[in-house]
């Protein structure tokens, strides 16, 4: 698959088979999600990589979304604001760490497609919830949950708007 082909083909998988990730191919995800860009290549995120199932039962409570206890590995990107305070004050606090998990979380999830696992991109979740699950530093903030397995269904492509609404040109 070249890059347009492997963008075309992602799906978001909400069924995942009883099957273990290996694990070469997990940590080729987390280096994908490492080569990332971010504000003055400061990495203001930080993954959790989850195989434990209590610790994925109590993510799939604070989505209420059972899927994520199915999936074998979850990863959760959190945002490290303080991280990027330092250099950028206001803005790395509240936008950049934001931006650097979120596009390391979208790396992921390409990754996986090429080694033909399967992703979900989980954003509805109770913050402090998934905080306390993870015993993750009160300064962090969970942004995506991404259960990572082998599909366990053929999701069909969903649709998108035409770049004529989309675009927006001057
Ligand atoms: C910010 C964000 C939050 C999302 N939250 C959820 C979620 O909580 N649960 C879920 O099942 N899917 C969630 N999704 C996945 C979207 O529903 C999905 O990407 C969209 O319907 C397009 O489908 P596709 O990913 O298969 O192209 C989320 C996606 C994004 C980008």
């Amino acid at each position: 698959m070249n890059f347009m082909e492997l963008v075309q083909a992602r799906r978001s998988v909400r069924a995942f088979a009883d099957r273990r990730v290996e694990p070469d191919k997990l940590r080729a995800v987390l280096e994908a999600a490492n080569q990332a860009p971010s504000a003055g290549n400061l990495q203001a995120y930080e993954i959790y990589q989850v195989t434990e199932p209590r610790v994925r039962a109590a993510l799939a409570r604070a989505a209420d979304q059972s899927f994520i206890a199915e999936s074998p590995v979850t990863l959760v990107f959190c945002a490290n604001p303080g991280r990027a305070a330092r250099k950028y004050g206001a803005r790395g606090r509240d936008l950049y760490a934001l931006q650097d998990a979120t596009i390391a979380a979208a790396y992921a999830q390409l990754a996986a497609t090429e080694l033909d696992l399967a992703t979900v991109w989980v954003g509805a979740f109770d913050t402090a919830t998934v905080s306390a699950a993870l015993r993750a530093p009160g300064d962090w903030v969970p942004v995506a949950i991404l259960p990572l397995g082998y599909a366990d269904e053929l999701p069909s492509a969903s649709s998108r708007r035409s770049l004529d609404d989309l675009v927006h040109e001057l």
